[in-house]
């Protein structure tokens, strides 16, 4: 299947639709960009102009030119124009029903070898390709926001996914220079379960009066090497969004004490303190409005960074205990996905497993909550000595 000639069917024109048809484009693929709402389309299409158009001028097209690619694509309402596709990739609304209801259309349409593909980030590939006659060719390819940007794509076959599908769809988006990793039908797959804390024990903090948003955010930044702090990010991603994939989480995990959403974080969602795009959540984004400033204590700001580091470094070998991926998978994951400064297991090396056990362990001693529980695969490897890598 790295046949640039392939035809992509791409479904849903939103913010990831229309970030993947351009990656497929920009990869020599006539596109079929399809969406039920006429002005998703439009808007698509004068999007993915303007930013062709911006790249040409880049000279970042690699011997291409914008309106080549353009001509690439196909902007249509109608679903049969995917007959010819390849593999279709579905980037709609996050809604189990209409997912499946669109999984079915699509197999009436396309030929017997076409992949169906799923982008959803919380629903299981499972629940969808039994909406399918042949469940088989139905697999998720999870990319993150923006698409073009951001190189991971997590690969998600189900319990029902036929092995050569997964090699083929994994084939070709490796060949788009994309950085795949394999992750299990579970909730979250990797990034999203793993980057749990990195939002939730932040908020703990922030809940329990140990520190302010901007102390958090600043220790997280300067001391800890993340992009961005937990609050900025909750408030770029905006906060009605986190909050429902940490509740999807939990919910998916039958309420497991570790992906407890923060009761702090649905108050701001209830007032329509979304962040950024409501001009206000954690941060006031108004015009007139300062920035608070942090306390830059360092001793202070090593406590934040260690305890929320120990609870992602927790959760990232329990998705190895697990077998949710590979060690090199998930540390990619984190560092491709979400841009994390180091994988967390190559971290958990750096730090030692015995300090990281220790801190947890501290933890779940002075809480008493099962959510600081140490994985087990952890306390096994301090017992024999052992290190991630
Ligand atoms: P969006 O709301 O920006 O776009 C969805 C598009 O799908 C809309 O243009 C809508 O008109 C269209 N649509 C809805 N139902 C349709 C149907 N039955 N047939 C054809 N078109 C239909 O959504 P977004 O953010 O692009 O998300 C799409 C999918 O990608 C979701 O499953 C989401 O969970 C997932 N995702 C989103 C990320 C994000 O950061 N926005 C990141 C990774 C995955």
């Amino acid at each position: 299947m790295d046949n640039k000639q392939i035809t992509i069917g791409v479904i849903g024109a939103g913010t990831m639709g229309r970030g993947i048809a351009q990656i497929a484009a920009q990869n020599r693929h006539p596109v079929i960009l399809c969406d039920a709402n006429r002005d998703a389309l439009e808007s698509a299409k004068t999007f993915l102009q303007k930013i062709l158009r911006r790249l040409e001028e880049k000279q970042r097209l690699n011997n291409d030119s914008a309106a080549a690619i353009f001509k690439r694509f196909t902007f249509t309402d109608d679903l049969n124009a995917c007959k010819n596709s390849r593999i279709v990739i579905e980037a709609i609304v996050e809604n189990l029903a209409i997912k499946k209801s669109l999984f079915r259309d699509l197999e009436a349409i396309v030929s017997k070898n076409c992949v169906l593909a799923s982008n959803t980030s919380s629903l299981s590939i499972a629940a969808i390709s039994a909406a399918c006659q042949k469940p088989g060719r139905v697999l998720g390819t999870h990319f993150f926001n923006p698409a073009p940007l951001l190189p991971l794509v997590e690969i998600v076959p189900s319990i029902t996914t036929n092995n050569k599908i997964v090699k083929l769809t994994r084939k070709l988006i490796d060949g788009w220079g994309k950085t795949t990793v394999l992750a299990k039908d579970t909730p979250g797959f990797i990034v999203n379960r793993v980057a749990r804390p990195f939002y939730g024990e932040a908020l703990r903090i922030l809940e329990e009066g140990i520190a302010d948003a901007a102390t958090i955010d600043w220790a997280m930044k300067t001391i800890g090497g993340f992009r961005m702090g937990p609050f900025e990010l909750m408030d770029l991603i905006g906060n009605d969004i986190n909050f429902t994939v940490t509740q999807t989480v939990f919910e998916a995990f039958f309420y497991d004490p570790r992906y407890k959403p923060s009761v702090t974080q649905h108050r701001l969602v209830e007032a329509g303190f979304l962040g950024r795009k409501t001009g206000r959540g954690f941060y006031d984004y108004g015009e007139d409005a300062e920035m608070p400033a942090p306390n830059r204590d360092e001793t202070l700001g090593r406590q934040i960074v260690d305890r929320i580091v120990a609870m992602l470094i927790n959760e990232a070998a329990d998705a190895l205990f697990w077998n949710i991926a590979s060690r090199d998978d998930i540390d990619l994951a984190m560092t491709k996905g979400v841009n994390y400064p180091k994988g967390l297991l190559k971290w958990a090396d750096d730090i030692g497993l015995p300090a990281i056990l220790q801190r947890l362990e501290n933890l779940q001693s002075e809480y008493g909550e099962d959510r600081y529980r140490p994985s087990l695969l952890l306390k096994r490897m301090v017992k024999a000595g052992k290190k991630f890598y």
